[in-house]
């Protein structure tokens, strides 16, 4: 099996994919993933219609950046024309691929007929699928789940629709919508979907370790996987994975003094795309799980601790104090000591990319 992904006329050049996750998936968070190894990491959902209306949140969903090596837009709706629309706008602002979500569980998304409601509607998902294609060059995709329920598993019969409209892979979350998250996601049943189309089929659902990536490969047969809330605190994550995919070696994961660089990095990218208050406020989950993934032991309790608690202690380490101090203050919103310039923060090399990428979509609109 080659370790590489031929999408339409994209080669990706990686089996490990990065979902498309709203509120994690930004800008900032694609760009340090794909330096970190990343071969493909989605945009968050990105709804059409709202796009072509350029609603500022909407469009900064579907920002994209000079250090990608790869941009993905995955668009979210349920009206033919606006997925054309913003299949026309992803390809003009720079998208390599253009995904489509058929797989969100989400009762505001599903209530609007859109994402995994889209499995209970099969017309209408062929006449997105149609759309959609028909409006780009770009290779589009489509990601689903298994179908809406146990009684009505349709992924296969859609995968061959969407083989035969010109779609150039599929991504199979092994959930039914009824399932959201619960239960196990299961890996066998995306065999059939590989079954059924010669397009490449992604696996995807709970597969965080090296072995769990192999089995989902073993048992759905799929092409390549695809990692959702594996990568929370871990944006190596798919780099780490694939190299354990070719060498059967896992990668070593970044110590201490790598993660808290990567941690500043993270920060000043955010407060750099977002602006200080709302850059602070979207990094803050991302810390959360920076801190949960910490090198060491679990923390027990995240009430701060007297000093003395620390003194002698076996079961905290100095790193551990260390990564909370830093969490404390930023929790706190105490950031004056962090962004003072001069600081470790801003030697932390900025990527390029942040200033262009708003004006990139803003000039797709208008040179539409
Ligand atoms: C916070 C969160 C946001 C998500 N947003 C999206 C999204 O915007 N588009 C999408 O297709 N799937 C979305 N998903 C689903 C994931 O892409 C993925 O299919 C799912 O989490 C299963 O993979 P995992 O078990 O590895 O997390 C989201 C999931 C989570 C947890």
């Amino acid at each position: 099996m080659t370790n590489r992904l031929q999408i339409g006329d994209v080669c990706v050049p990686g089996r490990v994919l990065m979902a498309p996750m709203t509120g994690v998936t930004d800008l900032p968070f694609r760009l340090l993933a794909s330096r970190l190894g990343a071969a493909y990491v989605a945009t968050e959902m990105v709804a059409a219609r709202e796009l072509a209306r350029a609603r500022p949140d909407v469009v900064r969903r579907a920002a994209v950046g000079e250090g990608l090596p790869l941009t993905v837009i995955q668009l979210v709706g349920r009206d033919p024309a606006a997925m054309a629309e913003g299949a026309r706008m992803a390809e003009a602002a720079g998208a390599d691929i253009v995904d489509l979500n058929f797989g969100c569980p989400a009762k505001e998304v599903t209530g609007a007929a859109a994402g995994s409601a889209l499995m209970r509607t099969p017309d209408l998902a062929r006449r997105i699928m149609e759309a959609a294609v028909g409006a780009t060059t770009r290779p589009v995709t489509v990601k689903m789940r298994l179908g809406w329920d146990d009684d009505s598993r349709n992924a296969a019969e859609l995968a061959r629709s969407a083989e035969a409209i010109g779609v150039k892979a599929v991504t199979v979350h092994g959930r039914t919508r009824k399932q959201f998250y619960t239960g196990q996601a299961d890996w066998g049943a995306v065999a059939e979907v590989k079954a059924a189309v010669a397009v490449p089929v992604i696996v995807n659902g709970d597969i965080v370790t090296a072995d769990q990536a192999r089995e989902a490969l073993d048992r759905s047969g799929a092409d390549g996987l695809m990692l959702g809330r594996g990568v929370y605190g871990r944006p190596w994550l798919a780099a780490h994975l694939e190299r354990a995919l070719i060498d059967g070696v896992a990668m070593e994961e970044p110590g201490p003094q790598a993660r808290l660089a990567i941690v500043l990095e993270h920060l000043r990218a955010s407060v750099a795309f977002y602006g200080l208050p709302l850059g602070l406020r979207m990094f803050r989950k991302h810390l959360g799980w920076y801190v949960e993934q910490a090198p060491g032991r679990p923390i027990r309790n995240t009430a701060v601790k007297p000093r003395q608690e620390f003194a002698g202690s076996r079961r905290r380490r100095p790193s551990r104090r260390l990564w909370r101090s830093f969490g404390d203050q930023i929790w706190r919103g105490s950031t004056t000591p962090l962004l003072k310039p001069g600081h470790d923060l801003w030697t932390v090399p900025l990527h390029d990319g942040y200033a262009s990428s708003f004006g990139r979509l803003a000039r797709s609109r208008v040179g539409r």
